[in-house]
This record gives structure tokens, sequence and C-alpha cells, in this order.
């Protein structure tokens, strides 16, 4: 995936659509920032020049198409003032963030046309480059499309540490990149594989950089399509950090590749090339098979909509024009970039398995575990303080992506092997080719509510949605309770109880294999994890005086016995 092949590439270069010479004579579009703690943002329709004299019908928020750049700091409590000046029910979503379930804009959180939502939360995910968007269920599509998104920077003091370009508009550019599809009147048609690509809202813009540093955010905020990202030289550059902050090493590479709602930090390294000119492209011909707008993949032309010609091919985006250095050039990045603690696997203790299949009548309509989305309908209950590992598998024809909400993940392994090291930061969304099985592990923490569940889906925005969505509730609960939960009828039985060493284990489901065990404390804390024979004693003096649970691995749950250890 990150080979570069250049004889295959000149052919490219040569026949390509996009790649023919296009004047690029706009330059891009700088997202106005919002910063503080208090934020006002509207969302309403409007229209917008793409083309000079023609106005399309657009939807923005705060602005006339796309949103402000909203600036936020690790561990501010900000207040957002949303009003809804659409002529549609919908709601705001801020992608990526750790924030409460009724702060999460997702489908439940609904704001009415005239309607006001007033969420309040603390910032406290990392320094990163999170997006918003609208994410009401069966419109996010439509809205997105018509133009509400925005980024959303994060900075925090161990990333103001490093020697990074970070000065907005001058070393640090926000790239938000969409593909569209324009009728004869300038309008915008509704398909999932546009044939116009655009950056911050701009056709065939440019953008000029000093002859040094400078750091690209990227979103992919197109509906369906992936990207092949490259600069049309095929230099490297530094890959700096993901969905979740920046990675622990940075990564140098010559192509990046974001599937829709993903985000990459890049340093591309322009110093001493003042006067020149390169492009910002991307390779979608080097796509690997199945993915949105790539070779296999889903493209335009495919149920009822328009032929794309950006579909495999390779094309530029942006016209990158460098120019004079400013006086405070940033130096090289370093190697090492933040430290990262991700939560190990043997602290895990639910495992879940997430199916991706089509329908049985519909191949062109995917799920999740064969459930089409039910807003009524709880797919998956997850108790406070636990580390999970979540097992996707994808098992159709095509590429599909994972979000979830609440959680940044890391990935364990995908197909078996360890992931490649530009999956090794902190992930929102990750791609999941025909046929892969990927694990990731994540820890759920600080935020629950038996009301308003959180969401998972695929990014792909018609996938999702069609009904390629499930939900979870984070319940504020102790293991015991989980235990009161199980929709079992398995025991088990633990005596004495207080003890202050030696107990009986009894486990009414007569068995022979040995099973695993663990012991934790109620925040989830493990002391010991074993093999446990049925019938075998336990021996608990090590424990210091105090409440645990004694859970035993039956099948796919665990049962769960509380137990108080005195001296
Ligand atoms: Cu970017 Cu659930 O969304
Ligand atoms: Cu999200
Ligand atoms: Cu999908």
């Amino acid at each position: 995936m990150l080979s570069c092949r250049p004889a295959v590439l000149v052919l490219l270069l040569l026949f390509s659509v996009g790649l023919s010479a296009q004047n690029f004579t706009k330059p891009i579009g700088l997202p106005d920032t919002l910063s503080g703690t208090n934020f006002n943002l509207t969302l309403a329709p409007s229209t917008f020049e793409f083309f000079d004299g023609v106005a399309t019908q657009t939807y923005g928020i705060s602005r006339d198409y796309l949103a402000p750049t909203l600036i936020f700091n690790k561990e501010d409590r900000v207040q957002m003032n949303v009003t809804n000046n659409l002529p549609d029910t919908t709601t705001l979503h801020w992608h990526g963030m750790h924030v409460p379930p009724e702060d999460d804009g997702g489908p439940h959180t609904a704001i009415t046309p005239g309607g006001i939502w007033n969420p309040e939360f603390e910032v406290m995910d990392d320094a990163t480059t999170f997006w918003y968007h609208p994410h009401l269920h069966g419109k996010t599509t439509d809205h997105v499309y018509r133009g509400c998104a925005g980024m959303i920077i994060i900075r925090d003091d161990e990333e103001a540490a490093l020697p990074l370009p970070r000065t907005y508009g001058v070393d640090d550019f926000p790239l938000i990149i969409q593909d569209k599809m324009f009728d004869a009147s300038g309008q915008f048609i509704h398909t999932p594989f546009g044939d116009t690509m655009m950056v911050n809202g701009v056709v065939f813009p440019y953008i000029e950089v000093p002859a040094q540093r400078v750091r690209f955010r990227m979103l992919n905020a197109s509906v369906e399509r992936a990207y092949m990202f490259g600069i049309s030289d095929n230099r490297t550059y530094d890959w700096i950090g993901s969905d979740g902050g920046l990675f622990p090493q940075k990564v140098t590479v010559p192509r990046t590749q974001l599937v829709a709602g993903e985000r990459a930090e890049l340093v591309v390294d322009f110093t001493g090339q003042a006067g020149q000119t390169v492009y910002l492209s991307s390779f979608s011909s080097e796509l690997p098979m199945g993915l949105p707008g790539g070779p296999g993949g889903h493209g335009g032309g495919m149920m009822g909509h328009p032929p794309s010609p950006l579909d495999s091919a390779d094309f530029h985006i942006l016209q990158i024009r460098v120019v004079a250095a400013n006086n405070n050039p940033s130096p090289q990045v370093p190697t090492t970039l933040v430290s990262h603690s991700p939560p190990q696997e043997v602290d895990a203790t639910v495992f879940r398995t997430k199916v991706m299949t089509a329908t049985a009548n519909d191949p062109n309509l995917f799920v999740f575990d064969s459930t089409i989305f039910n807003h009524h309908h709880i797919d998956d209950t997850v108790y406070l303080g636990s580390t999970e590992v979540w097992t996707l598998i994808n098992n159709t024809f095509i590429a599909h992506s994972f979000h979830i909400h609440d959680i940044q993940f890391y990935v364990l392994d995908i197909n078996g092997n360890p992931p490649p090291p530009f999956y090794r930061g902190k992930k929102d969304v990750i791609l999941l080719e025909p046929n892969d099985t990927i694990r990731f592990i994540g820890e759920f923490l600080d935020h629950a509510d038996p009301h308003i569940p959180y969401m998972y889906h695929c990014h792909i925005l018609p996938h999702e949605d069609a009904g390629m969505m499930g939900q979870f509730v984070v319940l504020d609960t102790t293991p015991v309770s989980v235990y009161d939960q199980l929709p079992t009828n398995e025991q088990i039985t633990l005596y004495p109880n207080p003890t202050s060493g030696q107990v009986q284990l009894q486990w009414d489901q007569p068995q022979a294999a040995s099973v695993l065990l663990r012991i934790t404390d109620s925040n989830g804390r493990l002391y010991r994890q074993m093999q446990w024979q049925p019938g075998e004693e336990l021996d608990l003096a090590f424990l210091s005086a105090g409440i645990y649970f004694v859970a035993i691995r039956s099948e796919e749950q665990w049962i769960v016995r509380k137990v108080v250890k005195q001296d």
C-alpha cells in the first residue's frame, strides 16, 4: 500500500483525467476559527459560488458552506450554543470527542427546525484534529453533502512543547477534502461519488505555502470516497498523527490513505523550494481492492448513480505554490512525538465481535450482526470502567469502515498481524478491506447514561444512513450488577464469604475443561488472571481487605461473584 511504482505512475500521470491540465486558479478558503469557551453555531441554508456567478444551494454552519474551525484547549469546559435554522431536523456530533452521551450529538439528540441545543462539556481529549457534522439517522449524508461539516483542533501542553508547525493559516492548514457533482445549472447532484474535487469548499484550489515545513490537517469529509493521498512529485513527508492525536513516533511515507471520516496530520518540507509548484494528489489507482472509489470497490455508475471519472484514477486535488519562507520556520520533526499507554489485552474483561454482512435479500444493503439499525433497540451494553476487545469482521465483498463514539481505540491486530506504524496511534475510524478481521482495544471511562446510547457505524455515510449502525449504552454499575443482568442461568457460589483466604468456588455447570478466571476490584483493576479447573480451591490470602469480584469466563460471557476479603 505504501509502495511507489514510478513506471505505472508516469503512465497514469499522462492519461488519467484529473491530471490533465486543469487551471487551479482559486485561492484555498481558510475557514475562520472560533476559540475560547463559548461557541455559537448556526446551521442554515445558504448559497455559495463554487463557480463564478453561479449560486449553488448549500447548507452551512455559521458560514455559507462548511463551518468555522473550532479550537478547543484540553481541560477547558466549553459551552456550545447550536441553533438549527435548517428546514429539517438535525443533530450536531463532535466526531472523535470523549463527551457524555447527552452532549455527543448522536441521532438521539435531535434539534428541530428553529430549535437550540446547548451542550456543555469538558474537553478531555489530547491534542488532535477532530471534526463535527450532523448525525440524524437517515439524513447524515444529505446534511453533510450540502455542507454541514467543520474541523475541530484540540490543543494541549504536550503537543505545544514539540517543535511542530502550528500557526493556523501560516504553516498549519486545515484541508477538508470532498468530492461533489454539479448539474448543468450548478446545483449539487446528490451522488455518493462526485467528479469534482474541492478543498475547504473551493473547486480547483491553490494554496501558497512558505518554503519551510508545513503541517496539513487532512480530513476526508467525503460521504463515501476513499483517497490515497500523496504529493505529485512522490516525495516522502512526515505523517505525525491520526484520528486521536500524535503518533508515538513519526512515520515517513510517500502516501496516506484516508477513508471517509478519517484524519491525518502531515508535515511536508518545502525548504528551499520557493517558486516551485507541486500538487496534493490522490493516487486512487493504488487503493487496495474494494475501497470506495478504488479498484474493485463501489464507485460512480453503480446503482443508478452517474459514473465518476475519479474512480480508480490518479488526480490532483490542490495546487501547492511554494512562496518565500517566513521568519519562523519549524525545525525537523522529532522522531519521537508523544507517549502512549494503550490498555493491555490482559486487562480486558469483555470481548465482543461485530460482523459486517450484506442482508439476505439485498446484496448492497450492509449491516452489523445481521441486524439493520433500529433507533429503539440497544445493541450492546458496556459497563463503565471496563476495558474491551472488539473483533470486527468484514464478511462482504467491498471495504467498509468502523467508527465508534465515546472512545479512541488502539488497533491490536489486522488479520493476526501487528498494525502498520500509521495505525499505532489512537483511532476512531478504521478501514476493513473485504474479509479483514481487525481487533481493537478500548477503555470505556468517565461517561455513562442508561438512556442515551453512543453509536458505532460504517462511516461510509450512505451505508450508515441505510442502517449499517449499532448503538450501545454505558452503565455506571459494578460488575455485581453485571452479574444480575447477564442473560444466563449459570451461577457460581463462593464460600465462605466473607473469607480470610481459602474459598470453595462452585459452578452449577458441571464442566471438565479449565476456564479463564479473573479477580478484580470494583474499578475493574486486575489482581490475578489464571486458568481455573472447576472444583479447584481458590486462595485469596494475597488480597488485602476489601471487596473484590471473581469472574469466570463461560462461552462468550463472564459470570461474576462478589467476595469480601477480611484480614
Ligand atoms: Cu463522524 Cu457517528 O460519526
Ligand atoms: Cu463520531
Ligand atoms: Cu459500509
